[in-house]
C-alpha cells in the first residue's frame, strides 16, 4: 500500500539505513520503457512523489577491476505493501544495466527518500502534467486520488508513439507527442494551457525534463494556481550529503532536491533549472 496522501506535503518518510536486497519478480515493457517489479515486502509505503536510489545487485559497473557505479534515483511508480514497482528508461550506463535485469536477478534498493506529493487543497481539480519519465510518480497520484474520489485529469507529453504507450500504466490520460504520432502534435505544456483556461480552479501536479517543469512553473505563477513540481535533478547520494541536486529558491539559496524535495510548492522555487542550467 502507498502512504495515504498528507494535506500539507508532510514529512519525509524515513527509509531504513542500509539498502535492501529485492528480488525482481517480474518485468514488463511499454513501447520504449521497461516497469520492473521487485518484491519489498519489508518497505516503508511511499507516498506519492517519494524516490529511491537502486542498483542492479550484480555487475553494477564498467568491470570486476573498475569502480562500482553510483546508485540512480528512480520515482516509486507504484506500491502495495508486497512488491514495488519502478518505471525505467535506458539513457546510459545505469539505466541499460537495470533495464537487462529479470525475474530472479538482485535490486539493491535504498528508500523511499524525500518528500511526495500532498492532497489538492479544497475542492481544487487536480491535473497531473508529465513528460517522459516524469509520469512515473503520476501513476501513484492518480491511483490515491481516485480511491479517494478525487478526478484527477492526466496530460502526458512524449517524444513519439514508441514512448507515449508508457500513457497505458494510466487509469485515463491525454497524449501529446512531438512528431505527432500519437494524441495531439505539439507540447503537454500546450495541454495544460488549455485545460487551465477551461477551469482555473486547479491545482497542477508536475514532473518532467527541466526546462518542460520550468515553462509549468512560469504558466501557474502567471495565471496564479498553485503547483507541486516533482524534480529530476542528477543525484550523486540521495540523502543530502553532496549537494550535488541544488535548485535555486525565491526566498534566495538552494535547496536539496534529494532531501528538501523532490516535490516542491511551484512558487518556492526560483527556476526549475539548475543553477547555470539553459531553458
Ligand atoms: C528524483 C528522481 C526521480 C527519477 N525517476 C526516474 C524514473 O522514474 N525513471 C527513469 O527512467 N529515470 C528517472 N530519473 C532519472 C534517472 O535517475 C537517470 O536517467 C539515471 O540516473 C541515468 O543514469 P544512466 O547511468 O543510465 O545514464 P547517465 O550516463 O547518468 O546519463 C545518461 C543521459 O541522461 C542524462 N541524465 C542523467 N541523469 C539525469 C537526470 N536525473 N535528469 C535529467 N537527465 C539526466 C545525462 O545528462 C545523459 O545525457 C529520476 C531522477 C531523479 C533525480
Ligand atoms: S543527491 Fe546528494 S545532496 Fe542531493
Amino acid at each position: 500500500m502507498s502512504a495515504a496522501l498528507p494535506p500539507d506535503g508532510g514529512s519525509r518518510t524515513l527509509a531504513p539505513l542500509e539498502r535492501r536486497l529485492l528480488e525482481v519478480v517480474e518485468r514488463r515493457e511499454h513501447g520504449a520503457y521497461v516497469v520492473l517489479a521487485a518484491e519489498d515486502p519489508d518497505g516503508p509505503a511511499p507516498q506519492p512523489g517519494q524516490f529511491c536510489m537502486v542498483a542492479a545487485a550484480e555487475r553494477w559497473g564498467a568491470g570486476a577491476d573498475e569502480r562500482p557505479f553510483l546508485p540512480r534515483a528512480f520515482s516509486v511508480l507504484r506500491a502495495d505493501g508486497k512488491r514495488i514497482e519502478l518505471l525505467l528508461e535506458d539513457v546510459g550506463p545505469g539505466t541499460r544495466r537495470l533495464c537487462e535485469l529479470r525475474p530472479g536477478d538482485g535490486l539493491r534498493l535504498l528508500g523511499p527518500l524525500g518528500r511526495g506529493f500532498s492532497a489538492p487543497p479544497g475542492d481544487r481539480r487536480a491535473i497531473l502534467c508529465g513528460g517522459g519519465v516524469g509520469m512515473a510518480p503520476l501513476a501513484m497520484l492518480q491511483d490515491e486520488l481516485l480511491a479517494g474520489g478525487r478526478d484527477a485529469v492526466v496530460l502526458l507529453g512524449f517524444r513519439d508513439a514508441e514512448h507515449a504507450a508508457g500513457a497505458k500504466l494510466f487509469a485515463r490520460a491525454r497524449v501529446a507527442t512531438d512528431d505527432g504520432s500519437a494524441g495531439r502534435r505539439g507540447l503537454v505544456t500546450e495541454l495544460l494551457a488549455e485545460e487551465l483556461a477551461r477551469d482555473p480552479v486547479a491545482i497542477v501536479y508536475g514532473c518532467g525534463p527541466p526546462a518542460m517543469l520550468e515553462t509549468v512553473r512560469a504558466l501557474c505563477e502567471r495565471l496564479e494556481i498553485p503547483a507541486q513540481l516533482a524534480l529530476e535533478a542528477g543525484m550523486a547520494c540521495g540523502f543530502g550529503a553532496c549537494y550535488g541536486c541544488v535548485v535555486p529558491l525565491r526566498e534566495g539559496g538552494n535547496a536539496r532536491v534529494c532531501v528538501d524535495g523532490p516535490v516542491f510548492d511551484a512558487e518556492r522555487l526560483a527556476s526549475c533549472l539548475a543553477p547555470g542550467e539553459a531553458a
